[in-house]
């Protein structure tokens, strides 16, 4: 045990108590100067400590870690979540997924961090991903449709994740093509939906989330402050994280095993009935660099968006971003 988790100990079996700086000191061999050092650290990660300087310190609060018992103990799903793997920090949870994929992990195989220090967005963008505020979470899927089925399963992942956010915290988000969710017009989540594949099979996916859960005003960089947002700034609560971790993958499953049984039909359904840009007037970018304009209409059999143009024509968004 390092002087850090002795300290947090020692703090912990003080219970609601104060413990002084002197005790502290003496227990761990170290000068007073030293505890208030370790103190401050401990602070920087979260841990809500009160400091007085007749009585000592005492912890008022731990930061709310991931962990593996404590999500399998919330989970009420067959596949989805049997293997969990926790990390502390990492390049992108993408990343770890597929590797587990590779080694033959099975459907619902879920990767979560702490923190991602390159996390990815769609088309190339980077996804902000700061330590303990949010949830960065990737999940392995087997998918048995062919390549051209798979952007169903990104809109199927933005309605699982949207029902769960709307479930938990009753606010109520909205989708917005392909995969945003938005409350009050901003983004509070983003999926990523990558395939490997041989000869246009799908040998796996991998639904990248991530849910902007307790970060602050004044935690967004400069280019997010006017588009992003999370669930504290909009339910104004701190969100437990784990309970939404299990509410997403809930809902995963159960809306997967819907797909399976009766197809896209009632997933497109449900995900009319949650979209905020169904019926909206839209521009539309698409991957192949045309800009399109029109009123959206809905979806097509394969997940694609259609816009009516003003002249009536019909047309097919396949990949690309939207602006309402
Ligand atoms: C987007 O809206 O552009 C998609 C964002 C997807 C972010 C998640 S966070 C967990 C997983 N790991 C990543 O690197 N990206 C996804």
């Amino acid at each position: 045990m390092n002087n850090h988790e002795r300290l947090l100990g020692i703090l912990e079996e003080g219970s609601s108590d104060y413990v002084s700086g002197e005790e502290i000191s003496r227990r761990l061999s170290v000068s007073r100067t030293a505890v208030w050092k370790q103190i401050n650290k401990l602070r920087e990660l979260g841990y809500n400590i009160d400091a007085s300087s007749r009585r000592g310190y005492r912890l008022i609060s731990q930061p709310d870690r991931l962990e593996v018992s404590k999500l399998a103990g919330m989970l009420t799903t067959q596949s989805f979540g049997q293997r969990i793997v926790i990390l502390d920090s990492t390049v992108s949870t993408q990343q770890d997924a597929m590797r587990l994929a590779e080694e033959g992990a099975l459907e619902g195989t879920l990767v979560l961090a702490e923190e991602q220090t390159a996390g990815r967005g769609r088309l190339g963008r980077k996804w902000y991903s700061p330590r303990g505020k949010g949830i960065w979470m990737s999940i392995v899927l087997r998918p048995t449709q062919p390549l051209a089925f798979t952007p169903q399963l990104t809109l199927l992942t933005g309605v699982a994740v949207c029902r769960a956010i709307r479930r938990l915290t009753g606010v109520e988000a909205g989708i917005k093509w392909p995969n945003d969710l938005l409350i009050h017009g901003r983004k509070v989540s983003g999926i990523l939906l990558e395939s490997a594949t041989e000869d246009q099979r799908v040998r796996y996916c991998i639904a990248g989330i991530g849910i902007d859960g307790s970060l602050n005003v004044e935690d967004y960089p400069e280019e997010l402050s006017h588009v992003g947002t999370s669930l504290k700034i909009e339910a104004g609560l701190e969100i437990d994280r784990t309970a939404l971790i299990a509410a997403v993958l809930e809902e995963m499953e159960q809306l997967s095993k819907l797909y399976a049984d009766q197809g896209f039909q009632p997933i497109a359904m449900l995900w009319e009935a949650l979209s905020v840009t169904m019926n909206r007037s839209v521009r539309a970018h698409t991957g192949q660099g045309m800009a399109v304009e029109g009123t959206a209409v809905g979806l097509d059999p394969s997940g694609a968006l259609v816009i009516e143009t003003d002249h009536g024509e019909r047309i097919q968004v396949i990949s690309g971003d939207i602006h309402l």
